[in-house]
């Protein structure tokens, strides 16, 4: 069947070191292990841990949130493990598209190249608006036009998308320099946050560390519910182990991004070592951090008095350390530009491997010859998204983030196992341990976190891949490269990387 065709290993390494599908440029290799780990933690330490911890232990896990955070970071971590060995062997721009390409076939890599889309410029859009947000706080301007509440138009989210759009289509360095400087300060102030609120945190905040289960108040029926209870009738609970499990579904939101270090491939100076380092570095930094910060919050303040909004600045002003309520409202700003910043370059990377591979229009994968940047297909997805992050309130739409990230992860486990079956000849500079153990229980972890998501983003999730699948059906079916067949751009002996 040829929606099951899948592209050569060679040919998808010699295009990795060759043009960008039409002839012209690629994309150029500039990156250091220290710019995709930067890239890495400017992408994965955001909106999660800046809201979402209040969120879940106040009405979830209690301090059991701190648990539920190094459950899906552990999750992440499997992820990770499996990305690496694909990334270091195939280091191309698509990551995940492109390595289901080569294993599982066309039609499963175009559903997770529409999906990585999703994901990522609903991550720009959504974290733009928390930004914007956050912004309005710190130096008081109007929420009408900064804000969710009462607001038409979020300028403050198109300002920030089209600045931060510009900066990714000029240069990947110049992105990388804005990146690196933003990942110091909030790096640096997660760290002041743990250092300072180990003082404040009391005993009895952490008493019980996981309060017991009792009946959802509501709000948590119909498509609201997540699939698991829907699928076997259970009563929705809160609290318990029960909550701190889909604590960790929905704090997983923290760690999503990760894998934009993998479509950074084909910039990287040296992909085989510095990919793995570049993956694992930031999930093993985020890791700590993210478990570090939330173990001050819940000691700083009982949990049922956490704040929702702003839990970690909340904390500090509660033990009436409003100076450092403000130095963490910075790190916040500086945090979620990076995260905007790296979303939009790796959505351009994921729409250059599309175009290039024919599956969208070819033209618009193009690489500026100066820049070395799909700068067109960057440029008209800038645009959508600050349309969406300026008109949307998208807080509901986070959760898709999530679903089009697990989505991946499974894929990607999957695929570990089935190209050492199809390809065992393959450099591995990086072998994941206990295949393919490890990776059948990375994929079964994420699609079990997939689960404990609502049946509302299922169905939003579902009418997104139904609109891929006409699209491939309607365009990439018939005209890109395998159909045509046309070699693969460069398909000739892979050039050392
Ligand atoms: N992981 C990113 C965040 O928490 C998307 O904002």
């Amino acid at each position: 069947m040829s929606v099951l065709r899948t592209k050569p290993i060679g040919d998808v390494l010699a295009q990795g070191e060759s043009d960008g599908g039409d002839g012209g440029p690629g994309l150029r290799r500039r990156l250091r292990a220290r710019d995709l780990t930067g890239f890495g933690i400017g992408i994965v330490i955001g909106t999660g841990i800046f809201t979402l911890t209040g969120i879940e232990a106040r009405d979830s896990a209690g301090p059991g949130v701190v648990i539920s955070f190094a459950i899906a970071g552990l999750v992440a971590l499997l992820a990770a493990l499996c990305y690496a060995e694909l990334a270091s062997s195939v280091p191309t721009a698509g990551s995940a598209y492109t390595y289901a390409y080569a294993t599982m076939g066309e039609i499963v890599a175009w559903i997770i190249g529409w999906d990585l889309l999703l994901e990522f410029a609903l991550g720009a859009a959504v974290v733009a608006r928390g930004w914007s947000g956050y912004l309005a706080e710190l130096v008081g301007l109007p929420t009408a036009w900064f804000g969710e509440e009462g607001s038409v138009v979020n300028v403050g989210a198109i300002g920030i998308v089209l600045l931060l759009g510009v900066v990714a289509i000029v240069g990947v360095r110049e992105s990388a320099r804005v990146t690196n400087l933003l990942v110091l300060v909030k790096v640096a102030i997660c760290v002041f946050i743990v250092v300072a609120g180990l003082f404040f945190v009391k005993a009895a905040n952490l008493t019980p560390f996981i309060p017991p289960a009792r009946p959802a108040d509501g709000g948590e029926d119909g498509v609201r519910q997540p699939v698991t209870q829907a699928l076997f009738g259970l009563e929705p609970s809160v609290f318990g182990f029960v909550g701190v499990l889909s604590a960790a579904a929905v704090v997983f939101f923290a760690y999503t991004g990760f894998e934009a270090v993998a479509n950074l491939g084909e910039e990287a100076r040296r992909p085989r070592r510095d990919l793995t380092l570049g993956l694992l570095g930031t999930l093993l930094i985020s890791t700590v951090l993210y478990i570090g910060v939330s173990l001050v919050v819940v000691g700083m303040v009982p949990y049922t008095e956490i704040d929702r909004g702003a839990p970690i600045a909340a904390a500090f002003n509660a033990v009436g350390a409003e100076w450092a309520g403000i130095l963490v409202s910075i790190a916040a700003v500086a945090g979620l530009t990076s995260v905007i910043l790296v979303d939009l370059v790796a959505m351009g990377r994921i729409g250059f491997a599309l175009g290039r591979d024919g599956l969208i229009p070819p033209s618009v994968a193009k690489v500026h010859p100066r820049w070395g940047t799909p700068y067109r297909i960057s440029a008209v997805m800038t645009v959508a998204v600050a349309l969406l992050a300026g008109f949307l309130p998208l807080s509901a739409l986070a959760d898709l983030v999530s679903i089009g990230a697990l989505a991946a992860f499974v894929l990607v486990s999957v695929a570990v196992p089935i190209l050492r079956r199809k390809r065992p000849d393959l450099d591995r500079p990086f072998r994941v341990p206990f295949s393919p153990v490890l990776p059948i229980g990375s994929a079964l972890a994420c699609l079990y976190l997939m689960l404990n998501l609502s049946v509302e983003t299922w169905l939003r999730f579902g009418a997104w891949m139904l609109l891929g699948v006409l699209i491939y059906v309607g365009y990439g079916y018939r005209n890109n490269r395998l159909a045509q067949g046309s070699p693969a751009a460069g398909s000739r002996d892979p050039a050392p990387v």
